[in-house]
């Protein structure tokens, strides 16, 4: 009988991961991972996030695409949250099962389009809505109408809480959906291109690029490394239960990445909103030892790769920090790159170019096969 190789057991299948394949020809972002620096249409990250507002880098990473030229965006996501705050009741309807991250695709997927807001405002502008109805259904709360005077950040934290929030906590979260807005051709973003390439709507687009989002190895790390951070509990513990884990085979959450070979500069830019939120915080200085700790153990074991902090870890402590609970974190990432993902399938439907690469056949050819009897 010929031996089949089973490309899930072929760990050195080259072409698994598509590593260091070009797919897009983008001028949304670039992600130089030698150097640690990330570009969003020509501004460093460093030079946006806690420098322009959560709309205003949408506005800047939206430019040329033809979604808002004529309007301001701060304006539009207003207008698409009152919208969206009409899918609410369907979602307090939905089964007590749901996460909160379903009940939001839910909605999505029964948000109204074509009421006069581009799709990707009337999607962008909703998963805030979203989100925090979903947070306050499954807390027993009455969900909370928007204010559509008010920037994403602050309103999505109204929303959630049901208090205005504090200026300092506001700035914070907006800081983090500026960070995360648009990150090259990640897994998800690519799920949104492969999906918008077939001139599905932008809803499908979205959606796919969520449940892209979700995973362990993308956007849902940083709810285990809080958790890291909680089971270690003091400095002292650190080293052990770091090692440990790495003795084990485990993945440190928060560390590594596929591009960078360096320091994920999101890490610092968040970091950075740490410090501004003041400087007495336990969990911080407990998260920068266990840093220091997971780094100097990742050396040791993998002294062949280059590994380093990545942007859920430091997420991870600023979310927590302004008070939003660990179930949130993926949901709040999935709300701050919707735009990108929105930006990147205008973009590749202006290529009108379906996307459908080739695969390395290792079956049996028909010659190899038994006749069927
Ligand atoms: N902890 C321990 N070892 C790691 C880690 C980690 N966090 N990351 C990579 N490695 C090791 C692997 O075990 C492997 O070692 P080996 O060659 O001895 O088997 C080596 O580094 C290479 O790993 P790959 O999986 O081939 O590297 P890849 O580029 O595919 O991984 C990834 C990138 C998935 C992000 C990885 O670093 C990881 O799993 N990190 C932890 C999860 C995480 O933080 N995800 C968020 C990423 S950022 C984002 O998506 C927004």
């Amino acid at each position: 009988m010929t031996e089949v190789p089973n490309p899930a057991q072929m760990t050195q299948d080259p072409v698994a991961g598509l590593e260091g394949v070009v797919a897009a020809t983008t001028s949304l972002s670039d992600v130089d991972g030698q150097n640690g620096v990330l570009v969003l249409r020509g501004r460093t990250i460093e030079d946006l996030a806690g420098k322009v507002s959560f709309e205003d880098a949408v506005a800047h990473l939206w430019q040329g695409l033809g979604v808002a030229e004529a309007r301001s965006v701060k304006y539009a996501f207003g207008e698409a949250r009152i919208a969206a705050f009409a899918v609410v009741p369907l979602l307090e309807s939905a089964p007590d099962s749901l996460s909160v991250y379903e009940r939001m695709q839910l909605g999505l997927a029964a948000l109204p389009l074509n009421r006069g807001l581009p799709e990707a405002i009337a999607i962008g502008g909703a998963l805030p809505v979203f989100l925090a109805a979903a947070h306050r259904i499954a807390s027993g709360t009455r969900s909370l109408a928007p204010d559509s005077t008010l920037p994403v950040a602050t309103d999505l934290l109204r929303m959630l809480t049901g208090e205005t929030p504090p200026e300092a906590h506001a700035r914070a979260l907006d800081r983090y959906l500026v960070t995360i807005l648009d990150h090259g051709l990640n897994a998800s973003t690519f799920t949104a291109r492969v999906i918008g390439s077939t001139q599905s709507d932008m809803k499908q687009a979205v959606l796919g690029a969520m449940g892209a989002l979700s995973g362990p190895l993308h956007g849902g790390a940083p709810g285990p490394v809080l958790d890291m951070i909680d089971a270690i509990g003091s400095p002292d513990n650190a080293d052990d239960w770091i090692t440990g884990a790495l003795e084990r085979k485990e993945r440190l959450m928060g560390f590594g990445h596929r591009i960078y070979r360096t320091r994920d500069p999101r890490a610092d830019v968040l970091k950075a909103g740490l410090k501004l939120l003041g400087p007495d915080n336990p969990k911080v200085k407990l998260a920068e030892e266990i840093e220091l700790a997971a780094l100097a153990a990742l050396k040791r074991a993998k002294p062949y790769r280059p590994l380093d902090t990545n942007v859920e870890f430091y997420t991870a402590v600023l979310l927590d920090a302004i008070g939003i609970d660990r179930a949130l974190f993926t949901p709040l990432f999935a709300t701050g790159r919707t735009p990108g993902w929105c930006a990147h399938v205008l973009e590749q439907q202006q290529t009108g170019k379906l996307i459908r690469p080739a695969s390395h056949y290792v079956g049996p050819m028909p010659s190899e096969s038994e006749p069927l009897t």
